[in-house]
């Protein structure tokens, strides 16, 4: 196997606490890396970089981990642009906007599905993102979710079975026998392409009692539950979430005091998508009360047609520190070693000995510019699995 320093970092971020500065994110001046196989075998101080078979410069910028975007619906057809224009010009967000790209996507291909959700993959890939979950939710027959989640484990092992995203236009009439759909027939056809199960639990979704059979199933199954809740206003779902100890909870936009104790108490990840509350033009979730009570908090893009049809994860840490109360460095750690924790992934989301060598070189000194320099594409280079996948080094330079 060969190793590869990684020289030059005027500025390094480990998130692993244990090194570095003591931070949460672990942070190191004038630092190098080695990697080797597709891990990172050590890490620190430019000085002391032990011999490796080569090696790269990165000429004094700032290298960051490969972002970790825990929520994302990459699989659909169709376009919803026309729903954002109308939103804009004062028109509410609905759940049920859903359905149309549920229309669009049992129309289109396997063929014409895969090209699309890989073209989001690698548009994330090239700002930055090198783990992300994909949900299904746009098919809602056993057939398209089934074809739906085959195409997502194609891109990513963090495959998540959303039959429970809205009942579907021809099952209004009796939303408990889609409930007994998703259940059975349709979890049994999803269940060996998926490693979590989720349900949106809201007003004109699914309610608490539904959520709860839903994940049981796919708890069964052999899925480990997450749940979208608390998005569109106030409601069960955090409660619902804390109560059965999923690995996150997802939106979190209105939430009660009892809810924020709850999800202190637990340590069920509180998973913050800006970019809904950007295109929808939403109140913000209050991240810094989330973070002042010791909540675990990460942020994703929720990259979907409908709600949030951006794939940036750095426009989603801006929005994060701009106007939800983060520092730079927690917007940072809640895109990295955050997601990471939203999906029971310890090997993701950091850069110490260990982890997967999943790495963003920036074109900035210091990984501030993230934040301080909105909808500017600093991403210089993206490495996964300690090969260059994107962008140019300029060595020397
Ligand atoms: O996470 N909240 C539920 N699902 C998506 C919205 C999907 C859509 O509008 O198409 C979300 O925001
Ligand atoms: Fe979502």
């Amino acid at each position: 196997m060969t190793s590869v320093a990684i020289t030059g970092i005027g500025h390094l971020v480990t998130a692993d606490p244990a090194l570095g500065d003591g931070s949460p994110l672990g942070e190191l001046a004038g630092a190098a890396l080695v990697l080797e196989g597709e891990q990172v075998v050590w890490a620190g101080v430019a000085a002391k970089v032990p011999p490796a078979d080569t090696a790269v410069d990165v000429g004094g910028r700032a290298v960051v981990p490969g972002f970790v975007d825990s929520h994302a619906h990459l699989v659909f057809a169709g376009d919803r642009g026309r729903e954002f224009e109308a939103r804009m010009a004062g028109r509410p967000y609905a759940a049920g906007g859903i359905r149309s790209t549920v229309k669009a996507t049992r129309a289109a291909s396997d063929e014409q599905l895969a090209g699309r959700a890989a073209a989001l993959v690698d548009e994330m890939r090239r700002q930055g993102t090198t783990t992300v979950e994909i949900k299904s939710g746009y098919g809602l027959t056993v057939h398209d979710e089934a074809r739906s989640l085959a195409v997502a484990r194609t891109l990513t092992p963090e495959t998540t079975f959303l039959g429970a995203h809205v009942v579907p236009a021809e099952h209004l009439d009796d939303p408990a026998a889609y409930v007994d759909l998703v259940c059975g027939p349709m979890l049994q056809a999803c269940a060996p392409h998926a490693r979590w199960i989720d349900a949106f639990c809201e007003r004109g979704a699914f309610d608490a009692d539904q959520a709860r059979v839903v994940l049981a199933a796919g708890a069964t199954a052999g899925l480990l539950p997450r749940l979208h809740a608390n998005q569109l206003g106030p409601g069960p779902g955090v409660q619902l979430a804390c109560e059965l100890g999923l690995a996150a909870v997802d939106h979190c936009t209105y939430l009660s005091d009892a809810d924020v104790d709850a999800l202190a108490r637990t340590g069920v990840v509180a998973t913050l998508l800006p970019g809904v509350e950007f295109s929808t033009r939403s109140p913000w979730p209050d991240a810094r009360r989330l973070l002042d009570a010791g909540v675990t908090v990460a942020l994703a893009t929720d990259c979907n047609p409908g709600s949030s049809y951006t794939s940036s994860m750095p426009l989603c840490m801006a929005l994060g520190v701009r106007d939800m109360r983060l520092t730079p460095a927690e917007a940072l750690w809640s895109a990295t070693a955050g997601g990471a924790r939203a999906l029971r992934r310890d090997d993701v989301g950091r850069l110490s000995p260990g982890a997967r060598a999943d790495l963003v070189v920036l074109d900035a000194p210091h990984y501030v510019h993230l934040t301080y320099r909105p909808g500017v594409p600093l991403v210089q280079a993206v490495w996964q699995g300690a090969r260059p996948v994107t962008g140019s080094l300029a060595p020397g330079s």
